[in-house]
């Protein structure tokens, strides 16, 4: 095939942007990364993942590597409603469905419920990755502030009223990532979470929610969306890359069991048998609530120690908000296009995401950048920031 001419609408449009962290490859191998939101290196259990595919090859042989896959992947589901069940979040068996990590099941719903014509509502600024999916649906996006107490539900609620009144389409979903933001770190207040799902009653579309960060809490445990949902309008979607570790590709999106059928029919075989089953095998032995206390400690003190590398290195204009969980610091500074300064980052050997990544219009996103706590060490956090806050006030 010569070109792309017999590529589909869709993939077409798509094709149009970058590939997804494009520019991330182009990181140079020293730089201390406060781009990546990835787990700490130390908390990401090699060790009990490895003694979980012995334990499975020993008991089960060939059983775990055939397509069906071993009798253990319906203990996965178990484990995660337990899990769920702790946040009050009661669902049957066949409203949860075990996805190829989170962005399979954002794909998932973004091709059951988009056509070309759909409007989608989202954050400004909201997770990349989640944005670069829907716009491989559809070009109608209607985007909305996040301030530091999340989605301003307020503003939504005039867009919304606007459209009706001038008889626009009302979106069918809107995308939120309510606890621990990619990338504001923010989570929304009790007040606006009631208030959003009031208006998806009253508008009458669905919340997909992005729980990614849900349990990585520093403080108090935040109340997710779907535990206070009446009208089955939330629909919830986790994952293990950020508790365990995110090359397992467990994900799982949680919501009516219509939903959940539709999308296991176009998941068909798309995932991974052996790494639900390891992984069942893994929490199996694994005392989960131990370890997020863990998770909670280690990624909470490095959350302080880049807050207060940043109160004593970046200028007094620069402002943030104090994440009370997650993986990110949101950085504000006045007056600097933060992706031309990120060629001097990386010379100066440290690397941060630029804002513009998060933002629909990439245009209102050039003063921010975000600034991820949980990969680097506590050592290289201090240092990176100091490099960065050099550059910005030399
Ligand atoms: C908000 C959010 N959702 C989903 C994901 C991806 O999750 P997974 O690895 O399960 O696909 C991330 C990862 O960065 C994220 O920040």
């Amino acid at each position: 095939m010569s070109n792309n001419s017999s590529f589909s609408k869709n993939i077409k449009n798509a094709l149009v942007n970058s590939p997804p962290g494009e520019w991330m490859s182009t990181i140079p191998e020293e730089c201390i990364r406060l781009n990546s939101g990835y787990p700490a290196p130390t908390l990401v259990p090699s060790e009990g993942i490895k003694a979980a595919v012995n334990r499975l090859i020993d008991e089960e042989k060939d059983l775990p590597l055939h397509y069906i896959g071993s009798p253990q992947i319906s203990r996965l589901k178990e484990q995660i409603q337990t899990r769920l069940n702790e946040r009050d979040i009661y669902i049957k068996s066949d409203e949860l469905l075990i996805t190829s990590g989170a962005c399979q099941a954002i794909d998932l719903i973004a091709r059951i419920f988009i056509d070309e014509e759909t409007v989608v509502a989202i954050e400004s600024p909201t997770y990349m990755e989640a944005l670069e999916i829907f716009k491989n649906y559809t070009s109608q996006f209607i985007s909305i502030p996040v301030d530091h107490h999340g989605l301003q539900t307020d503003r939504l609620e005039e867009v919304l009223q606007e459209r009706r009144e001038n008889g626009l389409t009302i979106p069918k979903l809107l995308y939120t990532i309510p606890t621990f933001h990619n990338p504001t770190g923010t989570t929304m207040s009790m007040d606006r979470r009631q208030h959003v799902l009031e208006l998806a009653t009253k508008y009458n579309f669905f919340i997909v929610e992005d729980d990614a960060y849900g349990e990585l809490n520093f403080h108090k445990p935040p109340v997710p969306l779907m535990s206070l949902d009446k009208n089955n309008l939330v629909i919830h979607v986790g994952s293990l890359s950020k508790v365990v570790a995110p090359g397992m590709r467990i994900g799982w999106v949680a919501g009516p069991s219509e939903l959940i059928s539709a999308l296991a029919w176009f998941k068909k075989d798309l995932d991974h048998p052996f790494a639900q089953a390891t992984m069942a095998n893994f929490i199996e032995r694994e005392d989960f609530d131990k370890r997020l206390t863990s998770l909670r400690e280690v990624y909470g003190e490095k959350c302080k120690v880049m807050i207060s590398a940043l109160e004593k290195y970046f200028p007094e204009s620069a402002s943030w908000y104090i994440p009370a969980g997650g993986y990110f610091v949101w950085v504000k500074v006045q007056g600097v296009d933060t992706e031309v300064l990120l060629k001097q980052a990386l010379s100066k050997g440290v690397a941060y995401v630029p804002g513009k990544y998060f933002f629909y219009d990439p245009h209102v996103g050039t003063e921010y950048l975000r600034l991820s706590f949980s990969y680097a060490d506590e050592n290289e956090i201090r240092k990176g920031i100091k490099l960065l806050g050099k550059i910005i006030k030399p």
